[in-house]
């Protein structure tokens, strides 16, 4: 039948007591599956491994959530030589074909998006309704490439010569690896895997260690969808073992990676340098990490900037790329916008993400613990504390929410991503500084202003240099197709993900023109 228009998928609506009842009864659905031991699926066959990692709950890190088989250089050539065989089949199937694929995983997200959003709970500490958003931007991500893929398949008229008939069309790549990170744990690893596979290309998806339970939840999906087997193989591994043998693997002809700065800068030069018996050239989409900033003029509306930029700042503990970590401030709101911050801050619940009443839960696990900490003590000798949030769980991956004023671009707090909830007030003295204080960073990904002056506002669109700006509302929370997402400088060199040129990167154009 026809294909309706796309829409996102909606938000979850807690007045309502179906949804309400949902969250629980599926958290100790799930509960009673924990602790199993996951293993790769390679050519549609599972393949267990002696190495293997082990999932916690990051409030509870005895609860285990499962153990992940993890691959070696053996499974990766297992996966690449499933993904080459299967690949003339899915490469020569129409767009509208594999996008069929695309819808039923999409039906089958739906159906179970509140055992999906359970899983993350458990796995990374996301809060009801951003586990529920994360799995609805899955859903959208393959609603919205499928439209895309068959908007792009049929073949373009070019030029109006007379004799001569042009026609532009693409073609996939080749066998793509999919480097995924664990703070949206399906909807990244969904967004990337999905356009490489509509745009018909095989896949190997490595999820991160502490998300690779919800990984395999990616793998259920397309399982439930029919993908043909070697199409979609499911690879976890340690970075350290695998990452660069897969990068740098000759049959490999596209890295599609989302994560830290360093690892996807390694990433593009290891992906460089041509290998024997390759091919093509290789191509990396990476998008990579922030350090974004919200602009508070002079006349900003206090009530709607703080509620924004607590959600922004401390929303899933700031653990999102496009999370608020600077917040620069002119001096003549100064005292009343830090005054107001704070206490908001102070009222933040601090606890399990499973428990609806904490608005802010534990961080990703020891090593984020540990480095965070770090940065609170960083801040305590850059800048002056306005709040430092100690009353935690002691178990548990938990940081203090920590505040810090007085922080100028010289700063390390001001230039380096931190990844937790720690947020640093620069003052300016007005617009101009404002700016150019937002800008003075290696990264460009999100920014925010909160302004009534309609030419504030202009001078932001134009000057304030990122990927996604936001104009008097926070600075997440992209929507598939209504915010296209993505940065540049640091930020990444891919072109935005649920946008109209996205899938283009997993192709390569081709012209024919015929003599008539
Ligand atoms: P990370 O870079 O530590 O890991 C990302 C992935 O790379 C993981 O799967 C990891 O196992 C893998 N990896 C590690 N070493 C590797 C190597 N040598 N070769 C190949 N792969 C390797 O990032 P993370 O902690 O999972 O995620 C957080 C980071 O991701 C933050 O910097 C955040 O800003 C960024 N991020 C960016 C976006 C975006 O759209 N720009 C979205 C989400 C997260
Ligand atoms: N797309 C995610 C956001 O905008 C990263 O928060």
């Amino acid at each position: 039948g026809k294909i309706p228009p796309f829409e996102n998928h909606p938000f979850v609506d807690f007045t309502k007591k179906f949804e309400r009842d949902a969250f629980p009864r599926a958290i100790k659905e799930v509960r009673e599956q924990l602790g199993k031991t996951y293993p790769l699926i390679i050519n549609g066959e599972e393949v267990l491994t002696e190495d293997k990692l082990t999932s916690v709950n990051p409030a509870n890190p005895d609860e285990v959530i499962g153990h992940i088989c993890q691959a070696s250089v053996k499974e990766i050539d297992q996966a690449i030589s499933a993904a080459r065989d299967a690949f003339p089949a899915w490469r020569d199937l129409s767009p509208e074909e594999r996008a069929k694929y695309l819808f039923k995983a999409a039906d089958y997200a739906r159906k179970n998006i509140y055992h999906l959003s359970a899983w993350q709970i458990l796995e990374v500490g996301k809060q009801w309704d951003q586990a529920h958003a994360d799995v609805s931007e899955a859903i959208d991500f393959l609603e919205y490439y499928a439209r895309e893929m068959i908007r792009l398949g049929n073949p373009r008229k070019m030029g109006r010569a007379p004799g001569e008939l042009n026609h532009l069309f693409y073609q996939p790549k080749g066998i793509a690896a999919v480097i995924a990170p664990w703070n949206f744990p399906l909807a990244i690893s969904c967004g990337m895997t999905s356009a490489a596979l509509v745009a018909g290309n095989c896949v190997l998806y490595k999820p991160a260690g502490t998300s690779a339970v919800v990984g395999y939840t990616l793998a259920k999906i397309y399982e439930a969808a029919g993908i043909p087997k070697g199409v979609f193989n499911y690879v976890p591994g340690r970075g350290s073992v695998i990452g660069d043998y897969l990068v740098e693997h000759p049959d490999i002809s596209l890295i599609a990676f989302t994560g830290s700065m360093e690892v996807g800068l390694r990433i593009i030069e290891k992906a460089a340098k041509v290998q024997t018996g390759q091919e093509q050239v290789k191509k990396v989409i990476a998008e990579m990490g922030g350090k974004n900033a919200i602009i508070i003029d002079d006349d900003a509306d206090l009530d709607e900037a703080i509620i924004h930029i607590i959600y922004s700042a401390f929303g899933f503990q700031g653990q999102k790329c496009s999370a608020c970590s600077r917040v620069i401030v002119l001096e003549s709101i100064y005292d009343r916008f830090v005054k107001r911050l704070v206490a908001a801050a102070k009222s933040i619940a601090i606890g399990p993400a499973e428990d609806p009443h904490y608005y802010m839960g534990p961080v990703i696990d020891a090593n984020a613990q540990k480095k965070i900490s770090e940065y609170v003590e960083l801040a305590k000798k850059e800048g002056n504390i306005l709040l430092i949030r100690d009353d935690i769980p002691e178990k548990g991956y938990y940081v203090p929410l920590t505040i810090v004023e007085n922080i100028t671009p010289e700063h390390r707090l001001a230039q380096e991503e931190i990844f937790g909830p720690v947020l640093a007030i620069m003052k300016v003295k007005n617009l101009d500084q404002a700016i150019e204080w937002a800008n003075s960073t290696r990264f460009a990904l999100t920014g925010g202003i909160f302004s009534r002056s309609p030419r504030h506002l202009e001078r932001a669109r134009k000057e304030f240099r990122v990927g996604n700006l936001y104009l008097n509302r926070g600075i997440t929370g992209a929507l598939v197709e209504r915010q296209p997402f993505g940065g540049f400088k640091m930020s990444g060199v891919g072109s935005k993900a649920g946008g109209p040129d996205y899938l283009l990167q997993f192709m390569d154009p081709r012209c024919v023109t015929e003599n008539t």
